[in-house]
């Protein structure tokens, strides 16, 4: 087995960028449980790294557990032991036909955003992960450049967006499966105004959405803000929403759209296959339903090619197409986008409506940014999630009772974990606080409050020590209602 050549990061000894890459391919599962790993002198030599760089590597990844010595053989794969959680609890089918009003309890997200917490409970990036040297000097180049003509970034622009950005925006989509011209695009405050557009775009107040389930609580603010109705309908952590559930909802009663996370989704990381996005879409053509998909995870994919999206087998314009770049390079930059679909003009009025136009300084940063370099960091940061999400489930096998079921994304940065029903998320939620630990409780992904025994943990931040301690904290508070 050949191990790829490792480019030299400044900010990283070679020895974890080594130990990185063998995590990542036994991750990925190159590596199984089992497998032996290539020699100490192998990876020398095709590394072209010293003897004890790989050494000091394999006495990281051994400590870590996830290698272990056999005397006279060599370094093996250790058995992760990993549960695979599958389908989420069945709903009783009274609730899955009875619409939800979206009535929420969010003090919790006020504590996720403490300053001086340790932050698994939002699902935020890593700031050392992201591009910031680069985007403040564009941001620089961009202030200088464009102050004092007429078209300045102090003026009012059109309130599509700048299109610069919506041309990069638009070729970002092709490799979505997207043929997008860049005039069919808004740009929005991110993705959370691309979401709220959308829905005010298709619903009336009173109007039922059906959702995922458990799903996206933001998206549970802006329906609610918007007056609106949730049908939750089963949701499967790896396929995604229940066609058939969906089916049979329309059959007996008035639903106005679908919203829901495409791919490696929030909370669940699930991702629909594309057989199964262009099943969705007769269904929609049917029904002249329209969905509101939200993709902002789309790009963090961990291996083989970035998923389609829906919007890519749309031929009728009923999806209407949301994200942005919080995930990927900047979520202080509000940067986000919309294709509307044939409900585009009446996006492009209520975006008027709503604040004209999202400030033009970040749109430019972020076209610079996506033309140049982009890509390259996109590439490493799929890696450092990938990698963080690995450290983070090892941490749950060694800290978390043996009863616990976890989620396994091919991508994003979320784990959704269900523990047996005696456990209670929301007592944990307080007793993690007062650990100054931000944790997310399955509640508040589900308008009509299931999921109390589960937790939904980010994943976006690197592993560091004081993660480390926080898990076992975790683990400890957990074990102490779960192992009574
Ligand atoms: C699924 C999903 N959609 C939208 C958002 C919000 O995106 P933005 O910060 O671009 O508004 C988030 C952030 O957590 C998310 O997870």
């Amino acid at each position: 087995m050949k191990v790829e050549i490792i480019e030299k990061a400044p900010d990283k000894n070679l020895y974890e960028q080594v130990a990185e890459r063998i995590r990542s391919l036994i991750v990925e599962g190159t590596l199984k449980e089992g497998d032996r790993i290539p020699s100490v002198r192998k990876l020398h030599q095709q590394l072209s790294v010293s003897i004890s760089t790989v050494l000091e590597a394999y006495r990281v990844l051994e400590n870590q557990g996830w290698i272990g010595v056999r005397p006279q053989s060599g370094y093996y794969v250790m058995e992760r032991n990993l549960p695979i959680l599958e389908q989420p609890s069945e709903f009783e089918l009274s609730k899955l036909y009875d619409p939800v009003d979206v009535s929420l309890a969010f003090r919790v997200s006020a504590a996720m955003r403490e300053p001086d917490n340790v932050k698994l409970g939002a699902a935020i990036p890593g700031v050392e992960l992201l591009p910031t040297a680069a985007l403040n000097r564009i941001m620089g180049q961009v202030l200088r450049a464009n102050s004092e003509t007429a078209h300045s970034v102090h003026s009012y622009h059109p309130p599509q967006g700048c299109e610069q950005l919506r041309y990069e925006v638009a070729k970002r989509l092709i490799h979505a499966g997207c043929i997008v011209s860049p005039n069919e695009i808004v740009i929005t405050n991110g993705a959370t105004e691309a979401l709220y557009l959308s829905l005010k775009a298709v619903t009336k107040p009173g109007d039922t959405i059906a959702i995922e389930s458990p799903t996206y609580y933001g998206l549970l603010e802006i329906m609610e803000s918007l007056c609106l109705k949730a049908l939750e309908l089963p949701t499967h952590p790896q396929e995604g929403l229940s066609l058939a559930h969906l089916e049979m909802a329309l059959q007996q009663q008035k639903i106005a759209a679908v919203a829901l996370v495409s791919n490696f989704s929030n909370p669940l990381g699930s991702c629909m296959s594309d057989c199964k996005k262009k099943q969705l879409v007769g269904l929609l053509e049917r029904y002249n339903l329209p969905l509101i998909e939200d993709d902002i995870y789309g790009e963090l994919y961990f291996e083989g090619n970035r998923p389609k999206a829906i919007k890519a087998f749309d031929t009728q314009g009923l999806v209407l197409y949301c994200s942005s770049v919080s995930k990927t390079v900047s979520p202080g930059l509000r940067v986000g986008w919309l294709v509307g679909g044939k409900y585009q003009i009446k996006v492009e009025q209520l975006k008027m409506a709503t604040n004209w136009m999202t400030a033009i300084a970040p749109q430019l940063t972020v076209a610079t940014f996506l033309a140049n370099g982009y890509d390259r960091h996109l590439y490493k940061l799929r890696r450092a999630y990938q990698n963080q999400m690995a450290r983070m489930k090892s941490a749950i096998c060694q800290y978390f009772p043996t009863e616990t079921k976890v989620t396994r994304p091919g991508g994003g940065f979320v784990l959704w974990l269900e523990f047996p029903d005696r456990f209670d998320a929301m007592v944990l939620y307080e007793e993690a606080r007062s650990h100054k630990i931000s944790v997310a409780p399955g509640n508040m992904f589900s308008p009509s409050g299931n999921y109390r025994h589960c937790l939904r943990l980010n994943a976006g931040l690197p592993f560091t020590v004081q993660i480390e301690t926080a898990m076992e904290t975790l683990g400890n508070l957990i074990k102490k209602q779960v192992c009574r």
